[in-house]
């Protein structure tokens, strides 16, 4: 079967992530977190005391960040790399979090990104999750999803996931950084955090992850069938 695209975008929180990441390991797909290259480059900003205000500034500082995905075999999901260094425990953390919508608005910082996601795209046979990619970096995907689930149960999500790794946060603070990146997200100039027309739009609230895998797999099936023509 021809290869399709697959995009999933959303809130925070909502499963986009573990979804895409399933998908793409049943269907034998390349997985792309778009969101972690904007983390990525937020611990670069953070590290080297970058402003957003500076155009200048921000695009040198560009041009020193390599970000990479490695495949860990033992954990069976790629990694995050950002110049050369395992990065993908640290910009998963509050910090990173409570900065990243402020970067990921800065306009040479989205096109470096887009222009990246597209070259990880370009070959197809690719699922890939975040804000802006349906909309915006593969408008022809053959498959949109659009996530979305209540606060309280995304917050909650969240604060298991950080727990695992020992990071104890109290739910109203979660819930806080998933309002405000929401909004940021949804209201910032460039490629904001929109619907696409043609997205199928999923609430996971009351699902089961396997519920949730299944609804996209499904869809990608007919859509791999539609493609073959
Ligand atoms: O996993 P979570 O939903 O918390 O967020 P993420 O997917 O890791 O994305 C982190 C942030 O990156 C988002 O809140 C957005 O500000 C930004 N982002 C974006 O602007 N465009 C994307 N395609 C993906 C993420
Ligand atoms: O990528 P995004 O921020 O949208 O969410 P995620 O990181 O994939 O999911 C947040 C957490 O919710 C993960 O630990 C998932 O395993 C969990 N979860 C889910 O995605 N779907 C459910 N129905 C239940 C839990």
């Amino acid at each position: 079967m021809r290869k399709i695209v697959i995009a999933i975008d959303g809130f925070s929180a909502c499963g986009k992530s573990s979804t895409a990441k399933e998908v793409a390991n049943q269907l034998g797909y390349n997985y792309i977190d778009s969101g972690a290259m904007y983390r990525a480059v937020t611990l670069y900003f953070h590290e080297h005391y970058i402003t957003s205000d500076n155009p200048k500034e921000v695009s040198k500082a560009l041009e020193n960040i390599d970000i990479s995905f490695n495949f860990n075999e033992r954990m069976a999901f790629s990694e995050t790399y950002l110049n050369g260094l395992n990065v993908e425990e640290e910009i998963r953390k509050m910090y990173i979090s409570n900065q990243v919508s402020k970067i990921s608005a800065i306009p040479e910082v989205r096109k470096d990104m887009v222009n990246q996601q597209r070259k990880l795209g370009k070959k197809k046979g690719v699922v890939m999750d975040g804000r802006d990619i349906g909309s915006n970096v593969f408008p022809n995907a053959e498959l949109k999803v659009f996530m979305k689930a209540d606060l309280t149960v995304r917050a909650e999500r969240r604060q298991k996931e950080l727990l695992e790794k020992d990071q104890l946060v109290p739910l109203p603070e979660i819930e806080e950084n998933l309002l405000a990146r929401d909004k940021m997200d949804s209201e910032r100039k460039e490629n904001p955090l929109i619907i696409p027309e043609d997205a199928y739009i999923l609430d996971t609230s009351e699902l089961t992850f396997p519920e949730q895998v299944e609804f996209v797999l499904q869809l990608a099936t007919e859509k791999m069938i539609e493609n073959d023509g």
